[in-house]
This record gives structure tokens, C-alpha cells and sequence, in this order.
């Protein structure tokens, strides 16, 4: 199994020499490898199981190092760096020949972003490349938000996790590009679009279940559990369930629902703030996968705050 623990100087000497590393980040953990190291980021597309032609989030530790491996940054999205970074937020920006194009699944744009995490900032800034990381999930599964869950499924294939605690906002980093002068979301994530609009203006939510998407690791089923994941009603879901006498778990935004005879329940926030349901989102549908239950419940958030945000991750989660 991998170890886990809180050497900064380990991981980096890890990294360095080709390895592979657990990463604390305030979204969710990565899986760290040098960016600019092709046999290293192979590792990572085959230790997550990952398709090729999904491309990879590149982390630094500062706006300076990210001119090293992009072109000029478009106005708009400085704006959005100066204000967002570090922070929960990924710009496509135009790579420069440097970053493999592994990296991007042979795209000309390069996702990058600066961790808002101590130990993430601090061993950024002590390496001399950028780090590759997608989530530390094996594909298509529910994203970790603690170093159990990067141990639990992939520590049997790398050697260190760093331990950075539960991650601050449980939801991946918003992905934001530009196009011909519109600036767009391609996936909904922890910094929220109302904040992003306040710097830029309306921006373009590209629709976020495309079966052939633009931005490739945007497949329709995604963050899915083992179990059998229904997203609707709770009392209608749970009343079908009961009768037919299956063992079933819920996952409900604030409410107990006390008479629906679940087995276990997980309620992401009892006083209805979306940024604790965001927390506790994916440890809670990793729970419910674990525990003996046959069938997960869930109901969708209303579509405010991160609710939408939150909302895409229940609906793939559900998609067959
Ligand atoms: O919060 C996060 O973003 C976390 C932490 C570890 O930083 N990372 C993360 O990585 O969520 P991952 O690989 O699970 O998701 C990255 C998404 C994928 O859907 C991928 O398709 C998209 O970013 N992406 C990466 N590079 C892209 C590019 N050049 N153009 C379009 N989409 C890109
Ligand atoms: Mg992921």
C-alpha cells in the first residue's frame, strides 16, 4: 500500500525522479506527476485507467511559472487569474511547444491552475516543472477528498500520498476558456459562476452532458459509485424501494426524511449551505457505496449557489 504522510521533501524527490504522488488540493486530490515529462504522465493515464483523449490539468505555484508554459493570456481571462488565483479555477490558455502533448490530448490549449492548499502551494514552488494532476480516482469513479480515498483505490499502485486533511470545497475547479471574445464555462465546479460574472460579465455555460464533448473528460457518465445511483423524489424513490423490500441508502441536501426506512443516510447539509453540501458531497457518496446497501438515493439541490454545480456531478453520478 501507499504511505501517507506529510513529507513535502519525500513527494518532490519522488516527483523528481519520475514517480507518481498523491496530492492534497483544496477541490479534490490529484495525482501528481512532472508535466513536462511524457513517461511520467504516462504513468498517470495508466494507473487512473484514463482514456488518452481526456487531457490533463497542469499545476504551478504561481502566475510567473504559468508564462513559461502558455502564450500571452487573453485580457479577460487575466482578469479572472488576477482575481481567482490561487484558487478553484482553471484557465484553457494556448501552451507553448514545452508542455507535451500528452498533456492535451494533442489540443493546442493547456488547462492550467494554482492550487489554493499549503502543502500543494509549498511543493509547487519548490520543484522546477509544473505538476500534471487529473482527480485521484480510477476513471469514471467519485473523486477523493481525503487521502483514505486516493489509498483506498489507487494505493496499491503508487508508493506516497501526501496528507493535506479533507479537502476545503469538495468540488473541482470551474474550467473556463474564451472564444471568439465569449468567455465560457466548460464545467461547473468551486468557484461560482455569479462571482466569475462579476469580473467578466455573462459567460457561456456550455451544456454539461455532452456525449461528444468539447472538453473530452466532460463524458456524460461520470463520478459514478458501483452501486445503483437514482437521483429523483426521495419519498417516491424510497417508497418503490421499500416495498419491494431492497436494503437502500439516502443522500439528501438538508432534510433526514426520518420515516423513509433507509439503512443508512447522509444528509450534506442540515442548515441548507451549499458550500458544507459541496464539502461533503463526495465523501458521502463514497460512503454510501461502501456500506451494505443495494441501491443509492439521491435528490438534486435547488439550482442556486453551487447547487448547478453540484447537480451535474448527482446527474452523472445517475447516468447509465
Ligand atoms: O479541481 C480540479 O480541477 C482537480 C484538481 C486535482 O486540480 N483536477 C481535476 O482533473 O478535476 P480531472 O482530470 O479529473 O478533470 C480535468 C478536466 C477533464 O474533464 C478534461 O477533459 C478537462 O479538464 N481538460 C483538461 N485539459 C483540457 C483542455 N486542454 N481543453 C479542454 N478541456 C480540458
Ligand atoms: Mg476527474
Amino acid at each position: 500500500m501507499a504511505e501517507i504522510g506529510k513529507d513535502i521533501a519525500k513527494a518532490k524527490q519522488l516527483l523528481e525522479s519520475g514517480e507518481l504522488v498523491g496530492l492534497p488540493t483544496e477541490t479534490v486530490y490529484g495525482l501528481s506527476a512532472n508535466a513536462l515529462d511524457t513517461e511520467a504522465v504516462v504513468k498517470i493515464f495508466e494507473t487512473k485507467n484514463r482514456p488518452s483523449f481526456d487531457p490533463l490539468i497542469v499545476h504551478t505555484g504561481s502566475i510567473e511559472q504559468i508564462s513559461e508554459y502558455t502564450e500571452s493570456i487573453d485580457e479577460e481571462l487575466q482578469k479572472l487569474a488576477d482575481k481567482f488565483w490561487p484558487g478553484p479555477m482553471t484557465l484553457l490558455l494556448r501552451k507553448k511547444p514545452i508542455i507535451p502533448d500528452l498533456v492535451t490530448s494533442g489540443l493546442d490549449l493547456v488547462a492550467v491552475r494554482i492550487p489554493d492548499h499549503p502543502m500543494a502551494m509549498e511543493l509547487l514552488l519548490s520543484l522546477d516543472f509544473p505538476l500534471a494532476a487529473p482527480s485521484a480516482n480510477p476513471f469514471g469513479y467519485i473523486s477523493p477528498t481525503q487521502a483514505r480515498h486516493v489509498q483506498d483505490q489507487l494505493g496499491d499502485k503508487i508508493s506516497y500520498i501526501l496528507d493535506g486533511g479533507n479537502c476545503e470545497v469538495g468540488l473541482e475547479s470551474t474550467i473556463i476558456g474564451i472564444e471568439q471574445g465569449q468567455t465560457i464555462i466548460y464545467r461547473l465546479g468551486g468557484t461560482e459562476v455569479s462571482a466569475i460574472e462579476q469580473v467578466v460579465g455573462k459567460v457561456l455555460i456550455l451544456p454539461q452532458s455532452s456525449s461528444n464533448p468539447k472538453s473530452p473528460g466532460m463524458l456524460k457518465s461520470h463520478y459514478s459509485p458501483l452501486k445503483p445511483f437514482l437521483l429523483g423524489n426521495l419519498e417516491e424513490l424510497a417508497q418503490k424501494y421499500a416495498s419491494s423490500g431492497v436494503k437502500f441508502g439516502i443522500l439528501s441536501f438538508d432534510k433526514e426524511y426520518p420515516h423513509l426506512k433507509a439503512a443508512e443516510r447522509i444528509v450534506l447539509s442540515k442548515k441548507r449551505d451549499f458550500y458544507e453540501a459541496a464539502k461533503n458531497l463526495f465523501a458521502g457518496m463514497r460512503y454510501l457505496d461502501q456500506t451494505d446497501v443495494s441501491v443509492i438515493l439521491a435528490e438534486e439541490l435547488p439550482e442556486e449557489h453551487f447547487g448547478k454545480a453540484i447537480n451535474d456531478r448527482l446527474r452523472r453520478a445517475a447516468a447509465e
